[in-house]
């Protein structure tokens, strides 16, 4: 059983995310979408909130679970038995985001990191351009799952009101 850990903070998953645990998914037996949990950064979802959105949204990938993790990503791999960490690049600046995190990681662990290039379509998908967009009235749907558009919708205007 080969095991890969798609980590990220994922407030709220998007359609870029999806499109990178789906392939994720064809590449090894299990795919576990891991989200980060760090007290020190607002979130606009609770980690309960993006869990359930992520389990709601891969639902359609059988060998796909979520699971929510503290401390470092590769203690999380180790716990787990996961030999890749998989992430999606949509862009230079990604690269260079990653790269430093990816050999660090590789110093820490002989977990190894896949890079995938992100679908073209969703090279300007991120997480909090959607929420900065969305929170200005901007339409985003078809850019995140109707159902996590639903619920983005519904806080930004808990939160406005
Ligand atoms: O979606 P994000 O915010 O880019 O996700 C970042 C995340 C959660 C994947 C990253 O911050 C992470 O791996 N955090 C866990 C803590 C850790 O292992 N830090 C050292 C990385 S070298």
């Amino acid at each position: 059983m080969r095991r890969a850990v798609c980590p990220g903070s994922f407030d709220p998953v998007t359609n870029g995310h999806l499109d990178i645990v789906g392939r994720a998914a064809t590449l090894f037996d299990e795919v576990v979408v891991a989200v980060g949990v760090n007290a020190s950064k607002s979130r606009l979802f609770t980690p309960g909130e993006r869990t359930a959105m992520l389990e709601e949204v891969t639902s359609a990938f059988p060998n796909v679970r979520v699971a929510v993790f503290e401390g470092l990503i590769v203690d999380f791999c180790r716990e787990i038995g996961a030999v890749a960490i998989v992430k999606g690049l949509r862009g230079a600046g990604d690269y260079e985001y990653e790269l430093p995190m990816a050999q660090m990681n590789s110093h820490l662990t002989d977990v190894e990191t896949v890079f995938l290039p992100g679908a073209v379509g969703n090279a300007f998908v991120s997480s909090s351009l959607i929420k900065e967009v969305a929170g200005l009235g901007g339409d985003v749907r078809g850019l995140v799952p109707d159902a996590v558009h639903e619920r983005l919708v519904a806080r930004l205007a808990e939160r406005s009101g």
